[in-house]
């Protein structure tokens, strides 16, 4: 039976399909069999994932697409049969529902928390989701620009009752050119560190 982590933010571009590639990739390179599931109407993870298999260079995890809050336990449960491990992808604001199934899923939740505070705004009811939900959780700062912005978006997440794991995700051009392709470079490098940290956090 597979373990599931889903990686939420309530509020859109939060890096969380940035995050799942490339925790999904590094557990997938450390020989664990995962699949994505993409809860995106939009399909942004399936996408990545099928322009990665034109290139010739297939993702080294599953993704498969997700469209409605009412199939995702039954889908999420026929997955984690033959699964170790299922990262599900939380979709953008305007699909509250899908977001709470995403969370009523899974074994561990990942808060994808932007480091700039003026992006923060949707944390504290992604915690409150969360906790009421009775899971536990973790915060992976994204983003992180300059110290002092990162230090203050630190704090005010901090304050957030976010406990921030010690891996972050930088600011740079490298990430975003990872868009369509397996995890290279710094995502691979990033998805590595997270992908140990939280494993030693959860055994
Ligand atoms: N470290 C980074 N530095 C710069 N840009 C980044 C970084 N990580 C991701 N991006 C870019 O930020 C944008 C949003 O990222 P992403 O799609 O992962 O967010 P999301 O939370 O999944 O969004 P949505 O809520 O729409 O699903 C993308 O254009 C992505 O390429
Ligand atoms: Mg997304």
């Amino acid at each position: 039976m597979a373990f599931k982590i889903a990686v939420a933010q309530f509020k859109g571009g939060a890096q969380k399909t940035t995050v799942t590639v490339a925790l999904g990739e590094a557990a997938a390179e450390a020989g664990l069999d995962v699949e994505g599931i993409d809860t995106d109407p939009m399909g942004g993870l399936l996408r990545w994932s099928m322009a990665a298999e034109a290139e010739g260079r297939p993702m080294r995890m599953a993704v498969t697409g997700m469209p409605s809050a009412k199939e995702l336990p039954d889908r999420i449960h026929s997955a984690t049969a033959h699964r170790d491990l299922v990262v599900i992808d939380g979709p953008p604001p305007g699909a509250l529902a899908l977001a709470k199934a995403a969370i009523e899923a899974a074994d561990f939740v990942l808060l994808s928390c932007p480091a700039r505070p003026a992006d923060q705004d949707s944390v504290p009811a992604t915690i409150a989701a969360v906790k009421a939900a009775g899971k536990p959780f973790a915060g992976v700062l994204t983003v992180a620009r300059n110290t002092l912005m990162t230090d203050t978006g630190r704090v005010a997440l901090h304050d957030m009752g976010a406990q921030l794991l010690e891996t972050e995700m930088r600011y740079g051009d490298p990430f975003a050119d990872n868009y369509g392709h397996r995890s290279r470079g710094v995502l691979r490098k990033f998805g590595i560190d997270l992908f140990h940290e939280i494993s030693a956090k959860i055994g």
